[in-house]
């Protein structure tokens, strides 16, 4: 009798654990820095704002660029606005796990298929800045940049 009530709530204790993990997990992709929505990396063609990448003026002094990183490159590869600009940098991969990382500011991202990762920024100094890939994606991951022109 009593070995029989044990079970059950052994059962229901790992029940409620399996739910509270699956819950964490599945909160967890949501949580990663940046990270703001999901897409099917097989049909960025069909999928805006990734139909269009390039940069898009939103209003006085504020863009959207729309960037797609694939091995080994991001399309497009060059983004050019006045200095005062706000842009908000929408990224996703067609392929594996990239990164984004504007020099000398704060934006750092990673870029995985399948999410949304999207990150703001204002540059108030004219100059031009690199970003980089900074998660190893193969043989030419190091080959893969890109810069912004800030005039
Ligand atoms: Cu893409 Cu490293």
């Amino acid at each position: 009798r009593y070995e029989r009530r044990w079970m059950v709530l052994t059962a229901v204790t790992l029940a409620v654990l399996f739910v509270a993990v699956m819950g964490s997990v599945l909160g967890a992709g949501i949580q990663v820095p940046g990270i703001d929505g999901q897409v099917d990396p097989r049909a960025l063609a069909s999928t805006p704002p990734f139909d269009r990448p390039g940069l898009r003026e939103l209003g006085p002094g504020r863009y959207e660029a729309t960037i797609v990183a694939f091995i080994w490159a991001y399309s497009p590869n060059e983004i050019r606005v006045p200095a005062g600009s706000t842009v908000t940098f929408t990224l996703t991969s067609r392929d594996v796990v990239h990164g984004f990382r504007i020099l000398d500011t704060p934006v750092n991202t990673m870029v995985i298929p399948g999410q949304v990762a999207r990150v703001t920024h204002t540059f108030t100094r004219p100059d031009t800045y690199l970003f980089v890939c900074h998660e190893y994606c193969g043989v030419n991951h190091h080959t893969m940049y890109g810069r912004i022109i800030v005039e």
